[in-house]
């Protein structure tokens, strides 16, 4: 899928892309009757909702789960962000955010590269995310805002937010967020959020300012979230657990476009189980090779 040269002028305004309804429902199926059988599993890799058993996120899916094996290989995602950063992409990241209907809590205003710099030693900016709606989104069922442009300012100032949530996270102070929407127009469009039905597709970059507020509706919200760095961009440290940030930088290889709906060899190297390694972290900076 090629991007048009007005989509690669609004990601440069903006610091997103919405593609509405770009996986079909028959698609999309696929991965969502996959869901309840992950998130029951008692492993480490499902973090719940702070005191409670809803999962908040699920890590790391495409290495234990076919489906969502190949949607970590698919064309219509991987292929727009290579565009954009022009070098071929390695996952740093891959979970499945519930915000579950009831019990879905907030996840605060962030820029995701101020944790990918400041945990793992991600050196730039050059990676991005993307997310697909396995449910419909609405503006009942606390939906994703963005603050249109925010990327350009680089990385913010954060502080490291380990008690609201069950998920530790380097947050963005309300004075700097009441600044931010201004300046991207307050009232009128200092804050968007992207609304669709399940199978829609936003790439945004990895400064981009967002937020979500908790769930109230009785309608879950699951996502998957995608995050793809430029190969030549790897992470430095090994900080967080291998199941979190990934630490095979190989090339992604897209598989063909009709890979959700029909069979195609993927591995699955975490099927039996999460290795040991997966758990053991560092708090150096490694040496890579020039
Ligand atoms: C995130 O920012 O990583 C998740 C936000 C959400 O699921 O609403
Ligand atoms: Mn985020």
């Amino acid at each position: 899928m090629k991007l048009t040269a007005a989509q690669h002028q609004q990601f440069d305004r903006d610091g997103y892309l919405f593609f509405p309804g770009i996986f079909s429902p028959e698609e999309t199926r696929t991965l969502t009757t996959e869901v309840p059988g992950l998130y029951s599993r008692r492993e480490d890799y499902n973090v719940r909702e702070k005191g409670r058993d809803a999962v908040r996120t699920n890590f790391a899916a495409h290495l234990y789960s076919k489906p969502f094996a190949k949607l970590a290989r698919h064309p219509r995602m991987v292929e727009p962000v290579q565009e954009l950063l022009g070098e071929a992409l390695y996952m740093h990241q891959f979970k499945i955010n519930g915000k579950m209907g009831f019990e879905g809590d907030v996840w605060q205003w962030h820029q995701d590269y101020g944790t990918w710099r400041n945990d793992d030693l991600m050196p730039t900016e050059r990676a991005m995310n993307v997310a697909i709606f396995l449910d419909d989104v609405s503006e009942f069922n606390g939906p994703l805002m963005f603050i249109p442009g925010s990327h350009k300012r680089g990385v913010v100032d954060a502080k490291h937010d380990l008690t609201t949530t069950s998920y530790p996270l380097w947050t963005i102070d309300n004075g700097l967020i009441g600044q931010l929407v201004d300046r991207a127009g307050g009232k009128n469009g200092g804050i968007v959020s992207p609304k669709g039905p399940a199978g829609s597709m936003i790439l945004f970059h990895g400064c981009l300012v967002h937020a979500s507020g908790s769930n109230l509706s009785p309608w879950n919200r699951v996502s998957v979230y995608l995050s793809l760095c430029a190969v030549s961009n790897h992470i430095r440290r090994f900080k967080r657990p291998e199941f979190i940030a990934h630490r095979d930088f190989t090339p992604i290889e897209t598989l063909p476009d009709d890979c959700l709906l029909n069979d195609y060899p993927v591995e699955l190297p975490w099927k039996k189980g999460l290795p040991a390694s997966a758990l053991e972290t560092s708090t150096d900076e490694l040496k890579f090779a020039a």
